[in-house]
């Protein structure tokens, strides 16, 4: 907080963040001795405080119970960001309509974005006209808390955060006062009636959801869901969550009739590859507990420019100049002269540095020109000596490649990988050993301890 302008955030040093607020009133202190310490908040043994796993509340989403760490908890908020377009109504309007089917009190959809007309259209197209589903059109947080103070449903959806305000608030929808003020009431009445809310957000193109961070602080739990938008997977996954893990992932299809589960996601993931094409490299990355199969595909060619272009799609920006930095001065590929092109096939985003060698081999593929083996996947992160550094939990990655039928591995050469029945595993130390293994030129084959 600053009392005077600002263009730049001190603390974080973006441009353009900071918003204008008037100073709210603050409200007399309560001190030990004051009038309000009257509440009688129970203290007890923790181990007769009850769980909540028994309470939890299925969203008829296998992949989104599972986002959530084993479904939905009642009188939880929950925070849903992405980008305009990509899906987050129509995730949202399948879950309140199955869990309405599911229960015996009702859901709500309130709609700011669009008219109840539109909310219905999309039902129709969805098939998502159960009887429970209520739908208000409004925008005003006062109406929308009285909705949900009367029709008392077990979920209850707001879309979105930006379009709702408080009218006794002198700002204007969508600024930090509002949004907090809004994120505020909702925990609020969701904590007291049991409902679960499930705010919808908009990101900006920065990924940030749009208002600041502060929301992420006074929510249960933060999913953000991304995908490409001209692509039809989407990836749902756990920023933040007070009742679960934050590292599973969900993976969804958007059909013509809404979003379908995947769930063979690595056979999804792998679908279009071509593995004689050079430039292509799978890893199988962690999401959670659940390995995935995905491709790395890199494209290197001649430059005719003075800066050359890097282009990273999927994939951290930064770690791909790491390992491009690493091949240039490690392994004497000069791609300075070369114009990147990096991505992770069908649309997803790999954060996991496990997968830094399969992007180290798939631009070295691609520079030489020469394919990886169709049946090998490559898994390790790469040091800043081109050391190839050890991953947790090779033995599940490994299991999962050998379900979608690879039959070798590349690994890093301290993990500790017992020998399995069709699956030989070549352990390197080091990029170049990696790539002197992978990149065999046609007719010759790699070695493979068995
Ligand atoms: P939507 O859920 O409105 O996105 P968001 O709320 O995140 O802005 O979905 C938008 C896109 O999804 C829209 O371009 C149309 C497409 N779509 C389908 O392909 N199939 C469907 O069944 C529906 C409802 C939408
Ligand atoms: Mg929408």
């Amino acid at each position: 907080m600053t009392s005077r302008w600002l263009g730049r955030c001190p603390e974080c040093g973006t441009w353009n963040s900071l918003t204008e607020e008037a100073v709210p009133q603050v409200r007399p202190a309560v001190g030990a001795s004051g009038s309000r310490n009257t509440v009688s908040a129970p203290v007890g043994p923790v181990a007769t405080i009850g769980g909540d796993s028994e309470q939890r509340i299925s969203s008829g989403l296998h992949e989104m119970d599972r986002v959530l760490g084993g479904g939905i908890v009642p009188g939880s908020l929950v925070l849903i960001g992405g980008d305009p377009g990509i899906g987050k109504s129509t995730l949202l309007t399948q879950i309140a309509h199955r869990v309405a089917e599911a229960s015996p009190s009702p859901t709500l959809y309130v709609t700011g974005e669009e008219s109840p007309r539109q909310v219905r259209l999309r039902c129709e197209r969805l098939g998502t006209l159960a009887q429970g589903l209520l739908v208000a059109g409004a925008t005003d947080l006062g109406t929308i808390l009285h909705h949900i103070q009367s029709c008392r449903p077990v979920l209850a959806v707001v879309d979105s955060i930006q379009t709702t305000y408080d009218g006794t608030l002198e700002t204007a929808p969508g600024t930090v006062s509002q949004l907090r003020q809004t994120a505020h009431a909702l925990a609020g009445v969701a904590r007291e009636l049991g409902t679960a809310v499930f705010l919808i957000g908009h990101v900006t193109k920065e990924g940030v959801l749009a208002g600041p961070r502060v929301l992420e602080h006074m929510v249960d739990t933060v999913l953000y869901f991304e995908g490409d938008r001209h692509q039809s997977y989407r990836v749902l996954r756990a920023v933040k969550n007070r009742f679960g893990p934050t590292d599973e992932l969900g993976l969804f299809e958007m059909h013509d009739d809404g979003l379908h589960e995947v769930e063979n996601a690595s056979a999804a993931l792998l679908a279009e590859r071509r593995p004689d094409f050079s430039g292509s490299a799978v890893t199988a990355t962690l999401e959670g507990t659940r390995p995935l199969l995905v491709e790395v595909q890199a494209l290197v060619t001649r430059s005719f420019l003075t800066s050359p272009r890097r282009v990273v799609n999927g994939f951290d920006y930064n770690r791909a100049n790491m390992i491009m930095a690493v091949l240039e001065k490690r392994m004497g590929l000069r791609l300075g002269e070369q114009d990147v092109f990096l991505n992770v096939a069908g649309g997803v985003r790999v954060i996991e540095p496990a997968a830094d060698l399969a992007v180290a081999l798939a631009i070295a593929s691609s520079y030489r020109d020469t394919p990886l083996p169709a049946d090998a996947v490559v898994v390790g992160e790469v040091g800043l000596g081109g050391e190839v550094r050890s991953v947790v939990h090779i033995e599940r990655r490994l299991r999962e490649a050998q379900r979608q039928g690879f039959s070798r591995a590349l690994v890093p050469k301290s993990s500790r990988v017992a020998g399995r029945d069709g699956m030989g595993t070549v352990r390197v130390a080091t990029v170049k050993d990696a790539i002197d293994t992978a990149l065999i030129r046609p007719g010759e084959d790699g070695q493979c301890e068995q």
